[in-house]
């Protein structure tokens, strides 16, 4: 019985040795990437190039690399938003991302605006809460 409780005593200590919160937020790759792979990549493609006479890309976009404020209201009223802006000749609508929560888009929004060959500062999970009051 003692070798028994050792033996699962070992086996314990083995495992918190081997857990490391950084290897598994390393696994899930850079935040942000899993909700766009999710949620937006269906339809602006997985290399954010967007899809032809369907949906404008993401990497390059003007709005994307824009005002942090503005890309935010995009994304939380949708194609509602995007018609206030010129030259929109798009027939297809982008859906409010209204149910997202403020940390989710901001690591989203952080995200697209720092791959797929954007640079543009982060955006952080009070500036969504902000502009989510003036909606
Ligand atoms: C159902 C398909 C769909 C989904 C899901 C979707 N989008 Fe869109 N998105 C569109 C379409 C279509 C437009 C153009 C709509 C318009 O002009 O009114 C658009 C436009 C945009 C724009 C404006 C880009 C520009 O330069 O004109 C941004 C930014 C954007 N989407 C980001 C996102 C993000 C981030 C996500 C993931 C949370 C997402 N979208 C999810 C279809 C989608």
């Amino acid at each position: 019985m003692k070798i028994l409780l050792s033996v699962f005593l070992f086996a314990i200590c083995l495992l918190l040795i081997s857990w490391r919160p950084g290897d598994a937020n390393l696994a899930k790759g850079p935040k942000g990437k899993k909700t766009y792979d999710k949620v937006c990549s269906p339809c602006h493609s997985a290399d954010a190039k967007g899809i032809p006479s369907f949906s404008p890309a993401l990497s390059g976009s003007k709005i994307v690399l824009g005002p942090g404020n503005k890309l935010i209201r995009v994304l939380l009223k949708g194609s509602a938003e995007l018609k206030n802006y010129p030259n929109r000749n798009n027939k297809n609508e982008m859906p409010a991302q209204v149910d997202l929560k403020d940390r989710r888009i901001a690591n989203l929004l952080t995200y697209i605006r720092n791959n797929f060959g954007n640079k543009a500062p982060a955006i952080t999970a009070d500036e969504v809460k902000l502009e989510r009051t003036k909606l």
